[in-house]
């Protein structure tokens, strides 16, 4: 580098300090985040202590991560980057089942279990059917096609939020039959609020943004020959449906709870591009 690193001179000057970066998308990558991080600061201007409350920020959010809990992904939610990053890998054809955010409850292997199982190894509540069927977007039935499912409890919490539920509660990895059907029974999901007892509670607290998810159960659909899709099935009239913390609610993905003799039950198609 040549000459003073100045207000004028910066964002080139770090940009060229990338420009021996052999893998070439890295380095593209890096010269646009020098560029946008650049340009935020530049429009902020931050004073040298909010520069301190930024790099505090950041930090706690690292410190609150472990093998259970994942902040900076809770981050990433609360901002929108998650399902715009989801959006722009997902331009899938119209017909197939939109897809929403992952969230950071997916740690643990779902259980493989049998077509018809109950995923409340232990979660009490109201009893529910769930069933549907794995399709190609012509509406052929998918056969042996995978469907991962995990949801929380009608408290609100997944198993591993909990010290005293074995961390294969309310999850099941089910393989379709010969119709492309997949069935299982468990316990109705309540509306929950994301884990706010962290940085990222705090910047919602700071905003007045309120911490709720509407309820719904998770899924991971995939077949041999299809692009695997991952989505939320969410349960009509639940609170937070038009307010989601993390803006994952897609309207094609909101189903009716049916009541069928003296139980309950929720159907949800998937179709895979
Ligand atoms: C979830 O649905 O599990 C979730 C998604 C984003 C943030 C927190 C939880
Ligand atoms: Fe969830």
């Amino acid at each position: 580098m040549t000459g003073d690193f100045t207000e004028e001179t910066a964002t080139e000057a770090v940009i060229d300090s990338f420009a021996r970066t052999e893998d070439p998308r890295l380095r593209e990558i890096l010269a646009s985040f020098t560029r946008h991080l650049h340009g935020f600061v530049r429009d902020v201007e931050p004073t040298q202590a909010e520069w301190e409350a930024a790099i505090g920020f950041l930090t706690a959010v690292g410190a609150m991560c472990d093998e259970k809990r994942q902040e900076f992904i809770l981050l990433s939610d609360v901002m929108g980057v998650s399902m715009l990053v989801d959006a722009i890998n997902n331009r899938t054809p119209a017909g197939t089942t939109e897809s929403t955010v992952l969230g950071p409850f997916h740690v643990v292997t779902s259980p493989q279990r049998e077509l018809g199982d109950d995923l409340a190894d232990v979660s009490e509540g109201e009893r529910v059917l769930v069933r549907g069927r794995v399709l190609s977007l012509d509406g052929e039935p998918i056969a042996r096609a995978q469907v991962d499912v995990w949801h929380a409890d009608a408290d609100g919490f997944y198993d591993v939020q909990k010290d005293d539920t074995p961390d294969q509660d309310l999850r099941g990895l089910f393989t379709t039959d010969a119709e492309g059907r997949f069935w299982f029974r468990t316990v109705l999901p309540s509306h929950y609020p994301i884990p706010d007892d962290g940085p990222v509670g705090d910047l919602l607290r700071r905003t007045s943004r309120h911490p709720y998810r509407p309820a719904h159960i998770h899924l991971i659909a995939g077949a041999a020959g299809h692009r695997p899709i991952t989505t939320h099935l969410f349960i009509e009239g639940s609170p937070y449906l038009d307010d989601d913390t993390v803006f994952g609610v897609k309207q094609s993905l909101i189903r009716p709870v049916t009541v069928e003799g003296d139980g309950k039950a929720i159907d949800f198609d998937v179709t895979l591009a």
